[in-house]
């Protein structure tokens, strides 16, 4: 029996469940890492443009893929182009959701197990943060039960629905987590470091400007925009006939493109705050350095150094939380539309073996962490073939595929609702899409691979 396939309820619904795909960790923790590794207000300059001229233009692509199929990506594909290869962008997409899940739950994890310990007081207590935060992750089994926790709680909204779980719970998360930095943006103007995080984040010197960080750049696009993985296609097969795309492309890029900034006007005003303290820490970033800052700039006030902190984490908790959800939906959406299975077992299917490779993932930060692949930990190879690898060339298909194969008729269609929407800003996207995406990411990409 096929059940009635259900869309988004209402345009909040949609703008939100696909922002909340969007923001995520790769706002808070992985933006601010990538802009202290790349020289500050350079790489943000060239991040903007990123998503400008690539991202923006590969997310209504895939809008565009996903709603006029009404199917999860892999059936998408199919549907557009029967009987031929491009079927492989569906697949890549589904593959890729699933590695990249199992990887973000249990750093999701590990921003449920700091919040808890910052409301708990045990993090403004602890005085040496790098052994706070590798005891933690090098421990065996806490990270992986704080990821067993987090998989749980994204099992259950998955399992709820479209409608019931995913857009009820990010219409509630989404504001929240828009006031939650707010606050902690606002209290940042009252840190001693203030100015220095400003000019850091805002005087570009361009002589940083190097193949590496372009590609650092776009990587970290495509992955803040949560592009080339089937989530956003997946979402979009979930919008109704008067979605605007273009418009939601646009609210999409703005709210993540907000929350990525103004997350680094928390960290690095915090971070300039200490003395001795740098902002190219890496991925220590948030869980190591902020810490420490934390705690010197509330010594003297430990109530607010656990309000603070608490709230801080619990940002970064809902905003994994809606993104791990996305990751979920193409795959569980996959096994239950072309498999049969109920949308309960497809869930359950995808939770319980995302967390057994999110239990290797774990694992390779602590007691295997000797086991490398090309010298990269299984964990920090997962997390650079995705970004770095896939990525770019998933982009580069999707483009392709709707660029030069779709039937141009129908992507003028859905981008603009039948010349309903705006139709002054087709020709724009026609022109990004088939040629500045694909040839921006070539060189990109190829100079960086053949350095
Ligand atoms: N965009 C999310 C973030 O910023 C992560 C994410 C969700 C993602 N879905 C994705 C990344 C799909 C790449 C592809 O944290």
């Amino acid at each position: 029996m096929k059940e009635e396939r259900k869309n988004f309820g209402s345009k909040l619904g949609v703008i939100m469940a696909a922002a909340g795909s969007a923001v995520g960790l790769g706002n808070v923790w992985r933006f601010p890492t990538e802009v202290g590794r790349n020289g500050g207000a350079a790489f943000i300059l060239v991040y903007l443009l990123c998503v400008l001229l690539i991202g923006a233009p590969l997310m209504l692509s895939e809008f565009v893929v996903g709603r006029s199929t009404h199917a999860n990506p892999i059936k998408a594909y199919s549907k557009l182009a029967p009987g031929s290869w491009w079927r492989v962008v569906g697949v890549e997409g589904v593959v890729v959701a699933f590695l990249i899940l199992s990887f973000y739950v249990i750093v999701s994890g590990w921003t449920l197990y700091y919040t808890v310990q910052s409301f708990a007081g045990a993090l403004m207590e602890s005085r040496d943060y790098k052994a706070f935060f590798s005891d933690f992750t090098g421990d065996a089994w806490m990270p992986v039960l704080y990821g067993i926790m987090l998989m749980l709680l994204v099992h259950v909204v998955i399992v709820r629905g479209v409608q019931n779980g995913i857009e009820k719970f990010s219409k509630v998360m989404m504001p929240l987590l828009l006031a939650i930095i707010m606050v902690l943006a606002a209290c940042s103007f009252r840190l001693p470091g203030f100015g220095q995080g400003m000019a850091y984040l805002l005087k570009p010197d361009f002589s940083k400007i190097t193949t590496d960080v372009l590609l650092s750049a776009m990587g970290q696009a495509f992955f803040s925009l949560s592009l080339a993985m089937g989530c956003l296609c997946a979402y979009a097969s979930y919008f109704d006939s008067g979605t605007r795309l273009q418009r939601t492309v646009f609210s999409v890029s703005v709210i993540d493109t907000l929350v990525a900034v103004m997350s680094g006007f928390i960290i690095f005003p915090a971070v300039f705050s200490v003395q001795g303290l740098q902002p190219n820490e890496g991925a220590g970033l948030v869980f190591i350095t902020l810490p420490s800052v934390f705690n010197m700039v509330f010594g003297g006030a430990p109530f607010l150094g656990y309000l603070f902190s608490g709230m801080f984490y619990m940002l970064l908790l809902l905003a994994a939380l809606t993104s791990a959800m996305s990751l979920h939906e193409p795959v569980t959406a996959y096994l239950h539309e072309s498999f049969g299975l109920t949308r309960h077992k497809a869930a359950t299917l995808v939770s319980l073996s995302c967390m057994s490779l999110g239990v290797v993932c774990s694992l390779s930060c602590g007691i295997w962490s000797g086991y490398t692949i090309f010298g990269l930990t299984f964990f920090d190879f997962l997390d650079f073939l995705t970004a770095k690898i896939i990525m770019p060339v998933g982009g580069l298909l999707i483009c392709i595929f709707v660029g030069w194969v779709l039937d141009r008729k129908l992507v003028r269609d859905e981008v603009t609702n039948g010349g309903k929407a705006h139709t002054c800003l087709f020709p724009i996207y026609m022109f990004l899409i088939r040629y500045v995406v694909p040839i921006a990411i070539c060189v990109i990409f190829f100079n960086e691979l053949l350095r």
